[in-house]
């Protein structure tokens, strides 16, 4: 079938993957060379404790279900780039671009711990934290996803008819910001709100849900890749626009006193913002 391929490997998109594979290629390279047998065993010490931190945190977070473990495996079968060449979607997207089990996980937990029953998500793709989310929605729950690609769109709700908790979810295609500004004219709020489309947007979506009260007064901002691959931490004049952009939300979120937040070091990044 077009579009269709055998399953791909996935690169390194978060620090921790990117010291890996880093750590494991000096390993590699180092082997052959005249070293201290001490230090050739540091090194494959280092490698060992970056290479088994994400398989272990894996075997220890609950498995996730059989919709999410679908939908995953079908986005990694499909073939992005051609999508994307032949024009079908309208933002070069890539299958690193879903979150993924442990950081899906993390969002179900964080809406059983606040008890959200509206949540609005920023960047859909092809529906995993959407659908992560939803599962820890009470039946009466409702999620708004926001994405640009109706191609996406449309591999997202096709998986969501496939699991009990898919009626939960509507989805919205259009650009966020249109879609917030619909959601503020009609006075909607969310306790929950999940940032993850465009870095160049995070600052003005973070200001229109504060500013236009789309973040009810008690909801919490959750921003994922606020590490964006160690760039913001790492030499400015390496970065890409995304790391300069996410560097620069950072520091505004770090700067504004109308809220408190934490980032985690969880995949590639993830902040928890709440109102002051
Ligand atoms: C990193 S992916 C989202 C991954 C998804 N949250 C998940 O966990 O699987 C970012 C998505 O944001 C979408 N996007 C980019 N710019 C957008 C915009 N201005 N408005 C809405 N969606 C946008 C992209 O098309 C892409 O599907």
């Amino acid at each position: 079938m077009k579009g269709v391929v055998d399953k791909p490997i996935a690169r390194p998109v978060t620090p921790l993957g990117i010291l890996a594979q880093e750590l494991e290629a000096l390993v590699q390279a180092l082997d052959k060379e005249t070293l201290p047998a001490q230090i050739k065993q540091k090194l494959r010490n280092a490698s060992l404790l970056a290479l088994g931190l994400d398989p272990y945190l894996e075997q220890c977070t609950t498995s996730e279900s059989a919709a999410l473990a679908a939908l995953a495996d079908k986005t990694a079968r499909e073939h992005w780039s051609n999508r994307f060449e032949g024009g079908e979607t309208v933002v070069a997207l890539e299958q690193e671009m879903l979150s993924g089990h442990i950081e899906g996980q993390a969002l179900k937990m964080f809406i059983h711990m606040t008890k959200a029953k509206r949540v609005l998500e920023i960047g859909m793709f092809t529906g995993y934290s959407a659908l992560a989310m939803a599962e820890a929605l009470p039946v009466d729950g409702k999620l708004i996803a926001c994405e640009v690609d109706p191609y996406t769109a449309e591999f997202g709700k096709a998986a969501f008819r496939e699991s009990p908790h898919g009626d939960k979810i509507q989805v919205e295609i259009g650009p966020a910001r249109e879609t917030l500004d619909k959601l503020a004219a009609e006075g909607d709020s969310f306790d929950f709100v999940f940032i993850d489309a465009d870095k160049a947007g995070y600052v003005e979506y973070f200001n229109t849900l504060l500013d236009k009260n789309l973040l009810a007064p008690s909801g919490f901002i959750c921003v994922d890749n606020t590490l964006l691959q160690g760039q913001p931490y790492l030499s400015e004049a390496s970065r890409t626009a995304n790391g300069q952009a996410i560097a620069e939300f950072n520091h505004t979120v770090a700067t504004d006193e109308r809220v408190e937040q934490v980032l985690l070091p969880v995949r590639d990044g993830l902040t928890i913002i709440r109102r002051l």
